[in-house]
């Protein structure tokens, strides 16, 4: 397993550019675990993951609905794949309740963003791409932590 990756994010077109960066090696079947306070840039690197995915929609916080489905769509470098963007937040911990949103995309056809989703959704897949988001107080600057698990 590799070391745990770790870089510097100024702005949010930085944070944006890693999502991008990471989706590159994002395939069906695999999920990402978010984590990290409110505003730290999960929502903001999700777009740049659905941006590398080329999948379609536009991705906003999922809060008010849980999960947000983007249909496949052009990818430079292969086939696109779904994006499934969820709000663990609001799972409130109950593990079965994913499976109980009965999505109308295939989780394992599907690449599975989850905001807040540490502690929560692992068990859902063999292994996971985690990433820790932190902020300064009073700052743009954010920073990323992040490894595959499992
Ligand atoms: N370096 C940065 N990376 C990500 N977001 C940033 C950065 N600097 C400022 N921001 C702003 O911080 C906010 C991050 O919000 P969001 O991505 O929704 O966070 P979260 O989903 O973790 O609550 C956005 O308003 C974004 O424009
Ligand atoms: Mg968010």
């Amino acid at each position: 397993m590799a070391e745990p990756r770790q870089r510097i994010l100024p702005t949010v077109a930085d944070t944006e550019a890693l999502g991008r960066e990471l989706a590159a090696d994002l395939r069906a079947g695999d999920l990402v675990v978010l984590d990290g306070p409110l505003g730290a840039g999960k929502t903001a690197l999700t777009r740049g993951i659905a941006a590398g995915l080329g999948v379609q929609g536009r991705v906003s916080s999922p809060t008010f609905i849980i999960a947000r489905q983007h249909r496949a769509g052009q990818r430079e470098d292969g086939p696109s794949v779904p994006l499934v963007h969820v709000d663990a937040y609001r799972l409130g911990g109950d593990l079965d309740e994913l499976d109980a949103l009965d999505l109308d995309t295939d989780l394992h056809q599907a690449v599975v963003v989850v905001e807040w989703g540490r502690g929560v959704v692992e068990h859902l897949a063999e292994r996971h791409l985690r990433v820790l988001l932190s902020r300064e107080p009073d700052s743009d600057v954010r920073t990323a932590i992040w490894e595959w698990v499992g």
